[in-house]
């Protein structure tokens, strides 16, 4: 069965607001190497994965960019903790990252490390362009430092005298530093963010960060004498820059900034980048500033997403690490989970329980419920009981789809309300439509009962919609759930994999051929009893 790939301008008619553009370049934050990944990390890396996953599926080219942040004073004091250097704790650490993702079959086309030799020459010639246009200065720097966030606070940006993110208490730095004229950029950010509605999304976080502009901005120092793991800047050899100076240019490296200019040129106007709400000042403020002074356009689209909280508080790193009390991160390590409950399960749940850009409790708990909820009860069940009752009624053999079955209308709904949903960074939504479709098929089934009947056409026509049904939601779970899409595939009977189909086009009811073998299988999602 092989199917034409079909033209852009058709490929999604009729699905409401969409892009227009055929490429997607997503990125991920760049994690920090100062300990390993937790379900935080992962959760942003998933939702990455599925909506690049999602424009592979719509037909677009994609670039999809992760990777690691690796300079700094937080990475430097984790390795001078650890006796080793910054770069041997760097290369030890970023396989831990790079180990998870590939557990959670993330798709990433690249994986960054700001360590490379590549992204010294992005940050250089960047910067480099920055400074001769006349925007970097020479100046003394001091303030109050957090090392966790790599950042500086005010006085009364303090809770208790400590970080408000990460509770540690601060230091106070003073340092000849060099820094970027941001207060130069108010007007034109503002006129960016005016004439780019889009740009920030949800909308709720576009005005944090026209409230921060807003609010009045100061130029950032963004060089260090008092630190030597960083990108050396090329003007003065005595300094660093400030690793989120060199970290948010990794987007640029990724795609070849400096090195390949037809490169670079193509993918940056698509470019989407993903970040926690922690990181919308650097994303939101400084890279587009920093993008302007160097001349080139700000990133097209930031989504920001919120936080899972375990208790009410962030999962991070460092509260882990430094904690007393209940946060125990090593139980909710990536691979906890996938060895728990299935990757396929993990994916499912980081996408599904929270909508992007709001917070969300973590539980074990919900992740038991919404498993045997969702995936046991509705998805699993659906398939094992198509296959029990095709053996038993059709000899094995799945049917073609009835034409005019009430399930075509349950299915046009779903695949309009995932395209959609999908379209806006809305995986919750997407998944929330496909099963809609998988409830309608389960209950058509209880219906008619087709294991009370004799076999003949009726049992054939219901039964071949159910499969019909069953080959859609293969389709829409692809960019969530890859493997079992691909085993829903293979077990009612269609050749190659759901990754080379294309949605919508082949979405449309009466693809299901009819005629070739279903088998049964163990379940896919076996209940749990916990
Ligand atoms: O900030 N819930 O790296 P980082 C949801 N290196 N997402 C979470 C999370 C949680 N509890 N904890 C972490 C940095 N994340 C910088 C980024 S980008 C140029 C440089 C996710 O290791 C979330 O996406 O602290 C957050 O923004 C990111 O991990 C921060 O990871
Ligand atoms: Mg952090």
């Amino acid at each position: 069965m092989t199917v034409p790939a079909v033209p852009r301008a058709s490929r999604r008619a009729g699905a409401g607001t969409l892009s227009a553009v055929g490429r997607f370049y997503v990125t991920t934050p760049i994690y920090y190497v100062n300990d390993a990944p937790h379900v935080g990390h992962a959760y942003a890396t998933v939702n990455a994965d599925a909506m690049a996953r999602w424009h592979r599926l719509a037909g677009d080219e994609v670039f999809f960019l992760t990777g690691t942040d690796e300079h700094g004073a937080k990475v430097a004091e984790a390795a001078e903790e650890h006796g080793v250097t910054p770069q041997e704790w760097a290369d030890r650490v970023v396989r831990r990252f790079q180990d998870a993702w590939t557990v959670l079959d993330i798709s990433n086309d690249d994986f960054i490390r700001t360590s490379e030799p590549r992204h010294r020459v992005t940050v250089q010639e960047l910067l480099g362009r920055i400074h001769d246009n006349g925007y970097i200065r020479l100046d003394t720097y001091r303030g109050l430092y957090c090392v966790s966030c790599e950042d500086y606070y005010t006085e009364d940006q303090l809770v208790d005298g400590k970080c408000p993110v990460h509770g540690r208490p601060v230091v106070e730095m003073e340092e000849d530093n060099y820094f970027f004229e941001l207060s130069k950029f108010e007007d034109r950010l503002l006129a960016w963010y005016d004439e780019h509605p889009e740009a920030v999304q949800p909308v709720t976080k576009r005005n944090e960060a026209l409230a921060f502009i807003k609010g009045g901005l100061k130029d950032i120092s963004i060089t260090r004498t008092s630190l030597s793991w960083g990108v050396p800047v090329p003007w003065d050899a005595g300094h660093v820059f400030y690793v989120w100076y060199d970290a948010l240019v990794n987007y640029l490296t990724g795609i070849g900034y400096g090195v390949d200019e037809a490169r670079w040129t193509g993918w940056w106007p698509h470019v989407h980048h993903l970040i926690g709400k922690e990181i919308l000042r650097f994303h939101c403020v400084w890279w587009p500033a920093m993008c302007m002074a160097a001349g080139i356009d700000p990133p097209k689209e930031v989504h920001v997403h919120g936080w899972l909280l375990v208790g009410g508080q962030k999962l991070s790193k460092t509260l882990v690490r430094d904690a007393d009390g209940p946060v125990r991160l090593t139980e909710i390590a990536p691979q906890a989970l996938t060895e728990d409950f299935g990757v396929d399960a993990t994916r499912y749940h980081l996408l599904r329980d929270v909508p992007l850009g709001s917070d969300g409790e973590f539980t074990y708990e919900g992740m038991v419920t919404r498993y045997n909820a969702d995936l046991a009860n509705n998805l699993g069940n659906l398939l094992a009981r198509v296959a029990t009752v095709v053996g038993s009624k059709c000899g094995g053999t799945g049917p073609a789809p009835d034409p005019g079955s009430p399930l075509r209308a349950a299915a046009e709904e779903a695949v309009a309300g995932a395209v959609a949903a999908w379209e806006r960074w809305a995986p919750h939504e997407a998944l929330a439509h496909t099963w809609s479709l998988i409830g309608a098929a389960n209950a058509e089934l209880e219906a008619n009962e087709p294991w009370k009947k004799d076999p003949g056409p009726e049992v054939d026509r219901v039964l071949g919609s159910a499969l019909e049904a069953l080959r859609i939601v293969a389709l829409l779970v692809t960019p969530a759930m890859p493997r079992t899409a691909t085993e829903i595939w293979r077990r009612i009977g269609l050749d190659g994999s759901p990754e080379e189909r294309r949605v919508p086009a082949d979405v449309a009811w009466g693809g299901y051929p009819g005629g070739v073998p279903v088998e049964k299988g163990a379940p896919l999602f076996p209940r749990r009893k916990d």
